[in-house]
């Protein structure tokens, strides 16, 4: 348990280092807003605080299995992602799709299947598309330990509440992405960790290619492909790309090869497709 624990302190020490960056100042107004009457605060308990508990246990498993998803969710993975790489540090951050509060807004209903979704559906969508996977079974004890970490990040936060810190800060372009342009930025900003190639280094992951996220990934959408670059990269200096540059590196990235899934025919049957959805 020793390893495990300093894996959890090695994480809350990431979480604080990550306050001192001036995209923390840039989402302070995100971090506060009215529910009804109460305010609500981005305030994560901290990982040290997990109880004891089974259900302690089972909330552990799933902080290892967001952060190192690889080595936890094997089976259930198609490439070489791990749900941190995007949710980052452990779905803790409140520029990256942050975890805290989201059990409290589902279950939800989204135009992209045209139902309500629970939390666990939601978590699946990720496992096939931004890992390129499958689902795990709904009785999986793996997706029970997730669904209890993202419960444990979202205690105190009322049932329904609108979270200020929810997805991606979204950002606007003034003109039509550039993906030419973009693949100058992604030369001078991005190569150096992803790869020239794309495919990922050592010390980053694969950002198209076999081991990306699938086309019907969130992030395969330009608009959301940008506001996540803009406030989180190049790692560690976030808000330094202009919004333009952000939607051209995003647009140029997004026009590389990455897998496909036969399931998107299913997708919006309802209607809803957004502008920037690739299929
Ligand atoms: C200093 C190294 C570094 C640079 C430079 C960098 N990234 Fe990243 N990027 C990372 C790391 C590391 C992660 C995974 C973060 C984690 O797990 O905490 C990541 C994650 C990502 C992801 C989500 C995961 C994935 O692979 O799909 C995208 C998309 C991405 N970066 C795009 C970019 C773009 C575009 C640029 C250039 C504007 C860029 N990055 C510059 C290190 C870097
Ligand atoms: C390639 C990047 C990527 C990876 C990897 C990834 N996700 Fe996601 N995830 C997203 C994006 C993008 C969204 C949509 C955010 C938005 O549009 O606001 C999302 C949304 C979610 C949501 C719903 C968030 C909300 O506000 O309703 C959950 C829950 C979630 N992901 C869980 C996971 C889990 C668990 C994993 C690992 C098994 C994972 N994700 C892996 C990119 C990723």
């Amino acid at each position: 348990m020793v390893w495990l624990f300093s894996a959890i302190l090695g994480m809350a020490m990431l979480v604080s280092c990550s306050g001192e960056s001036p995209r923390i100042k840039t989402v302070e107004p995100r971090g506060a807003a009215q529910a009804g009457s109460a305010t609500i605060e981005f305030a994560p308990p901290s990982l040290e605080t997990i109880p004891g508990s089974q259900l302690g246990e089972q909330t552990r498993l799933g902080y290892q299995i967001v952060v190192n998803t690889q080595e936890y969710a094997r089976p259930y993975v198609g490439n070489r992602l791990n749900c941190t790489n995007c949710h980052l540090d452990g779905g803790l951050n409140p520029n990256a799709a942050s975890f805290v509060g989201l059990a409290s807004v589902y279950p939800e209903y989204r135009t992209r299947n045209a139902r309500v979704n629970t939390l666990a559906d939601r978590v699946n969508e990720c496992f096939e598309r931004s890992l390129n996977g499958r689902a795990l079974p709904p009785d999986s004890s793996k997706l029970r330990a997730i669904v209890a970490y993202i419960t444990w990040l979202s205690e105190g936060v009322p049932q329904g509440a609108t979270l200020p810190w929810r997805g991606f800060q979204r950002i606007d372009s003034r003109r039509p992405p550039d993906p030419a342009n973009g693949k100058k930025v992604y030369a001078s900003k991005c190569a150096f960790c992803h790869g020239s190639d794309g495919l990922g280094t050592m010390g980053a992951p694969p950002v198209w290619g076999p081991q990306s996220y699938n086309i019907a990934a969130g992030m395969a959408r330009v608009s959301v492909a940008a506001a996540f670059i803009k406030s989180n990269m190049p790692r560690s200096w976030g808000w330094s790309l202009s919004d333009d540059h952000a939607y051209d590196v995003a647009a140029y990235m997004n026009s590389q090869p990455r897998p496909d899934f036969a399931d998107k025919i299913r997708d919006w049957p309802k209607g809803g497709k957004p502008a920037d959805s690739p299929y």
